[in-house]
Order: C-alpha cells, then structure tokens, then sequence
C-alpha cells in the first residue's frame, strides 16, 4: 500500500547494443518515427532522449486488466553501436535506471554486445534482452504489432525449430557472459534471471511486450530508486551550436524540477560557469532530443526529461558532467561548495579528456558536439587507423582554427589539414586556408571523415 502513496518519476531506459542490431529502429518502431533513415550513413553518431507517455504506453501494450502501472511514463536514451563511441555508451549507461541490450537474432552476441554486457556488470545494471529481427527468421509471417507469444504461435513447425536454435544459443552466449536469462513469460524468477523480449523492428511483433516489460520490472525492483525527489539531479549530454538557438547544451533531469531564470553551475573546459536559462525546451513526446524540429517551451520541468537548455557560457560545457542549481536561499558558502565539486568534476574529467591523446604533430579536429568530437579522435587513435591529432576545438571554424593547424606546414605538411564535423566554415578561415593551404576536410559520419582525410593523403603524395 506504501508503494502506491509513492509519487514515481519516469525510469530512464538506455538501449545498447551492436553496430545495427537494430536500436534507432526499435525506437522508430515504439514512437512512429523515421530517425533511423535520416542518420548519415545508417549509424548513430549521437546520444538522444526520447519522452514515452504512459497513455501511450498503455495504448501500445494492451496490459491486460489488473496490471497497475504506475510510472508516468519512459524516458528512452538511444546509444550509438559504432565501436569509436564507447564514451558515448558509458555516459548513456551511467543515468539510466534499467538498459535494453539488443542483439540481432541472426547474429547472436557481438563485439559491443560483449562490451555492453561488461558494462552492466560493473555498474550493476538491471537490463532487458531485446533479441531483434525475429522477421528475418525464413519463413515468418509477419503479425504486426502483435503480442510475440501470439506472432509465433502463428508460424510453422519450422520457424518454430529455428527460433528455439537461435534462441538456446543466445541464452547460452549470455550465460558465458556470466548471465542467467530466460523467455520473459517464462521467466518466473526475474529478481535473478533476466528477461528475453523477441521482437521485429520492421514489423512491430514483441514491442508491445517490450513496452510493458520495461515499466513491469522497473516498477517492481527499483521504487525507491524511482521515488521523486524534489533535489534537481541532471547530466550534461551533449553541447550544441545551433543556427537558431545558439550554443546550447542537451540535459537529462533525473530529479528534480527546473525552472526558467534558474541559476545554474556547470562543468566547462575553462573551469565552472554560473549561468541563467534562458530557455527550457523539449521535443513533443515521442520525437528525439537529437533531431532538430519543433521544440515545447516550459516555464518549468519535472524529471525525468530530456531538456534542452538554452543559456549563455555554456559553449564549453563537458558532458558527461553534473548540472547544479543555484539556489535563490544559497549562501556564498553554498554555491561555492557547488562551484568546488563541479571544478573537481572537471578536473576528473580533464584527465579524461587529455587521455584522449593530442600530440605536437598531427592532424586538427573540428566537430559540432563533444561526444562526435571525442569518438573522431578516439577512431583516429586506433590501431587500424593510425592518424595523430594536433590539436580539437568545438563550434564553427574560424581563422584561429586555421592558424593552429597551419603550423604543420612547416613541420609536417599532410598533416596541415581540419578534419571538420558538421561545422560550419567562417568566410576569413575559409580564405586563409585557401591562401596557406590548410585543407579543410568535411564528411557527414566519423569514418567517412578519415576516409577523406587518407584520400586527400594519397592525393598530395601522387
Ligand atoms: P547503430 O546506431 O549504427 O549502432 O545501429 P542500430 O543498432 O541503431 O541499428 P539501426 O536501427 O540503424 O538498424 C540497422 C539496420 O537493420 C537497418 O537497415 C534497419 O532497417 C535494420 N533492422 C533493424 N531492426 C530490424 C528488424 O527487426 N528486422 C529487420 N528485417 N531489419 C531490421
Ligand atoms: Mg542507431
Ligand atoms: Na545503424
């Protein structure tokens, strides 16, 4: 009875997985949406939050009667698969409350399957086993939107045989990972064996299990993690430069409640910065943080939401990073505590940061976002690839930028080359390259980008 009195606030969701198993497509499936289509390339390259009403929720999954939710909704982070973007998946994995690991059934357990697993371990993550792509099984019939204990009491004998293979060997891969699993509606014991949820991004089969699964076992194993509280807990996701809007940063509110004209305190590479919001924004349910569109202004928000908050000084904010709120009560004493732990914060992550390895010789990276810029210099540093990095900035390019980067021309001259991300080129920086001839590559996906650079390589030597 005490738990029902419980104010809840929305558990926070990430999805992991491998490189395509189908993450940005499942969340397509669950709001009507097309975002896996619009990516460059077909792959994630950024974090992103989504709103999942519980009205919503309840109209997809049908609970049968009796069943009592009560979490007001989900907040879904979808993470990118690549490999380079490790730093992305941890941050994602670090503000959630449950994960979903989807693996593609035809594939079995992969590579960042593996890593994420490894990850959950360590942070001791309650997750869900998505076991995608069940459409791709031959001969499947397709049962759209349909319970999955019902899509496969609808297929052959044969379908039948090849999930039940695909299946067990799944279930055995994940016990070598150190994991007890079971079929969800087998699962009677799910405080120590975690649920397998089979379903098809394309044709919907399972999503409706998946949606009342998520807030089932959120609601019966974390309360007290899910109660409200009215201390603002929130995360630095990620820093835009937006035409529009200028610099804003993404945030996710896991507590609390925010407000317009609240003093805030966030991490930057130039050490803590006090600020106003100016502006608190989010998509309308069920669209994505990371897509541009149209955005809902609040004068307040409750957690949990993704938020995306306008304010200046926020150009070198550090994700990953606790946003604190300065209280209008706060003593000098107090917002400098604050100050402090966010300058200690920082400190931890400039550590991070420098381990992302720069060197007197090397290439120059521009992006519009950290976390692309953290993933270009980590795809540069692999063993595969090979390309030493000078010297990063974040926002449009500018003169400076290109001065920076000319200094290779006299030490090592392929070398004299931005390496740019969905920045924009300011008309003197744009020059200045022409006339030194810092070359300037662009591409719209991390490993497009240093195929570019390599091709411009491989040109300069002919
Ligand atoms: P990254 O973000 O790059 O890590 O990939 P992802 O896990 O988000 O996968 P994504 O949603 O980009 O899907 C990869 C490909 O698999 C796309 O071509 C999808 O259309 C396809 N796909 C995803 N889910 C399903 C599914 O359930 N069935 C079938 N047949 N194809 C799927
Ligand atoms: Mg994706
Ligand atoms: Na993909």
């Amino acid at each position: 009875a005490i738990e029902c009195d419980r104010m809840l606030r929305e558990p926070i969701c990430c999805i992991l997985g491998h490189v395509d198993a189908g993450k940005t497509k499942l969340l397509d499936c669950i709001r009507h949406t097309n975002v896996q289509k619009g990516e460059a390339g077909g792959i994630t390259q950024q974090i992103g939050a989504t709103y999942i009403p519980v009205e919503y929720i309840k109209e997809r999954a049908k609970p049968r009667e009796g069943i009592v939710i009560k979490v007001p909704g989900l907040l879904v982070i979808d993470t990118p698969g690549h490999e380079s973007f490790s730093n992305m998946r941890s941050r994602g994995l670090s503000l959630c409350d449950i994960a979903v690991v989807v693996v593609d059934i035809m594939h079995g357990l992969e590579k960042q399957t593996v890593e994420s697993l490894a990850l959950l371990k360590d942070r001791n993550v309650r997750f869900i086993v998505v076991l995608n792509k069940v459409d791709r099984l031959s001969g499947w019939k397709h049962c759209p939107d349909a319970p999955i204990k019902k899509a496969l009491e609808n297929q052959s004998g044969d379908v039948k045989r090849e999930f039940e293979w695909r299946l067990t060997k799944v279930v055995t891969q994940l016990m070598e990972n150190g994991f007890n699993t079971a079929l969800y509606y087998d699962n009677h014991k799910f405080r120590k064996v975690f649920d397998i949820v089979p379903t098809s991004a394309i044709s919907g089969e399972g999503i409706p299990d998946l949606l009342l699964m998520l807030v089932l076992r959120s609601q019966a194993t974390m309360v007290e993690k899910l109660t409200f509280v009215n201390t603002v807990e929130c995360t630095v996701l990620e820093v835009n430069d937006d035409k529009d809007l200028g610099t804003n940063i993404d945030v996710v509110l896991i507590n609390g409640v925010l407000h317009k004209g609240d003093q805030v305190n966030v991490c930057t590479k130039q050490g803590p910065v006090t600020t106003t919001i100016r502006d608190l924004l989010t998509p309308h349910p069920l669209k994505e943080l990371r897509v541009k569109g149209i955005y809902k202004h609040h004068k307040e928000l409750k957690a949990a939401q993704g938020v995306k908050i306008v304010a200046w000084g926020l150009k070198y904010a550090i994700p990953g990073t606790p946003l604190f709120v300065l209280k209008p009560g706060d003593d000098l004493g107090q917002s400098e505590a604050k100050s402090q732990r966010n300058g200690n914060e920082e400190g931890n992550m400039m550590q991070e940061i420098s381990r992302l390895k720069t060197c007197k010789e090397g290439v120059y990276v521009q992006a519009s976002t950290f976390g692309i810029l953290e993933a270009i210099i980590e795809h540069l540093n692999s063993p595969g690839v090979n390309v030493p990095v000078g010297g990063c900035n974040l926002g449009p390019i500018e003169k400076k930028d290109v001065m920076k980067a000319s200094a290779m021309l006299k030490r090592k001259e392929e070398y004299a080359a931005i390496l740019a991300f969905n920045v924009r080129v300011m008309p003197e920086a744009h020059a200045f390259a022409s006339e030194s001839g810092v070359k300037i590559v662009t591409a719209d996906t991390v490993y497009k980008l240093v195929d570019s650079f390599n091709e411009h390589i491989k040109r300069s030597k002919e």
